[in-house]
């Protein structure tokens, strides 16, 4: 039956595959390690149709992962801008220069591992895919196959350890690259969180969760935790044509990108409400912004104003603010402050 699931999977996939940037087609040899790193890393968090555009940007203007390595961490922020989960662009820039260094990517998955922000799915994935070893590679869309096709009850995330073990059962020992990369894919195209289209399923008579009547019920969902609504305020400030703007500190939320200066809200608490500097703030409404540990409304204030804000920062000419790598929340201060 194991082998019976990886075959019918894999001939399914010859002709199903999705075909994307970074991919080899089925069968083909692996492609090329740089591009399979920077394509995982982008996806992490992030669907297909947003990663798309980025990697191309990257791969056009960081061909290799030492032109990567010898890019400035504050230009790869920039291009980062808009993806979200900002520490992944760090760790980005930080593995990139050690792979350079070292001459080469690991070709192993425990080697893998040693890189900055490559977690068990990552460095899985990257040895499946772009060094045929064979590994075990569970991301959202595999966790959703295999919770159905055995039928797996217990909640997640406790059910994780089951799922993990099923997978390893079903993945076969050569071509692991194209049998994740397949079951990515049923997750995405057939075997999709609501309706899934069971009956273009390769896999519908090995599914359990099938023939319970109710596939869609697994994974089974642990009980729904509320998000707690942050608030905060940022700063408009305006000047002959330019906005300030600040650099955020290091690692805590948006670290290393450009923003707009706000009152120290953050995920943990609100903002305290008090301005850089005392004038005629006016008020022009809020944003909404969702983070993975809360929800932030952004109270937005405008100013024109003469003086230089304390602190660094810098006058950025409006009319250049796209090439300014704002991050979704200011982006859309920016919109309000600008309508
Ligand atoms: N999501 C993460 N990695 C992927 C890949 N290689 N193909 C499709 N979707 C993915």
């Amino acid at each position: 039956m194991a082998a019976t699931v990886s075959d019918r999977l894999l001939e399914w996939y010859h002709g199903h595959a999705r075909d994307l940037p970074w991919r080899a087609r089925p069968g083909a040899p692996p492609p090329d390690p740089y591009r399979v790193w920077l394509s995982e890393v982008m996806l992490q968090q992030t669907t297909v149709a947003a990663v798309k555009p980025y990697f191309a940007a990257f791969t056009q203007k960081w061909p290799d992962v030492q032109a990567l390595a010898a890019a400035p961490e504050e230009e790869v922020m920039t291009a980062w801008a808009g993806l979200g989960y900002y520490s992944r662009a760090r760790n980005l820039v930080k593995a990139a220069r050690e792979v350079g260094a070292r001459g080469g990517f690991p070709d192993t998955e425990a080697g893998l591992r040693e890189l900055p922000g490559l977690g068990a799915y990552t460095a899985a994935a990257i040895a499946a895919i772009a060094f045929g070893r064979r590994a075990v590679v569970v991301d959202a869309n595999v966790e959703r196959v295999v919770a159905r096709l055995f039928a797996i009850a217990e909640p997640l995330p406790a059910a994780r350890k089951e799922i993990r073990s099923r997978t390893d059962e079903i993945t076969p020992e050569s071509r692991a690259g194209d049998f994740a990369q397949a079951m990515m894919d049923l997750g995405a195209t057939i075997c999709t969180p609501r309706d899934p289209r069971c009956l273009l399923c390769p896999l519908a008579e090995d599914c359990d969760g099938r023939r319970t009547g109710d596939p869609a019920r697994f994974p089974v969902k642990p009980p729904k935790k509320t998000r707690p609504l942050r608030r905060g305020t940022a700063y408009w400030i305006e000047r002959e044509g330019a906005v300030w703007l600040v650099t955020r500190a290091g690692r805590g939320l948006l670290g290393g990108m450009r923003a707009l200066p706000d009152d120290g809200w953050s995920a943990r608490a609100d903002g305290d409400g008090a301005p850089p500097f005392e004038t005629r703030w006016e008020d022009l409404g809020t944003v909404r912004h969702g983070f993975t540990h809360a929800e932030l409304e952004l109270t937005v204030r405008r100013a024109e104003s003469n003086a230089q804000p304390a602190g660094e920062g810098e006058w950025w000419p409006l009319d250049r603010l796209e090439d300014a790598g704002l991050p979704t929340l200011f982006a859309k201060a920016a919109r309000l402050a600008l309508a």
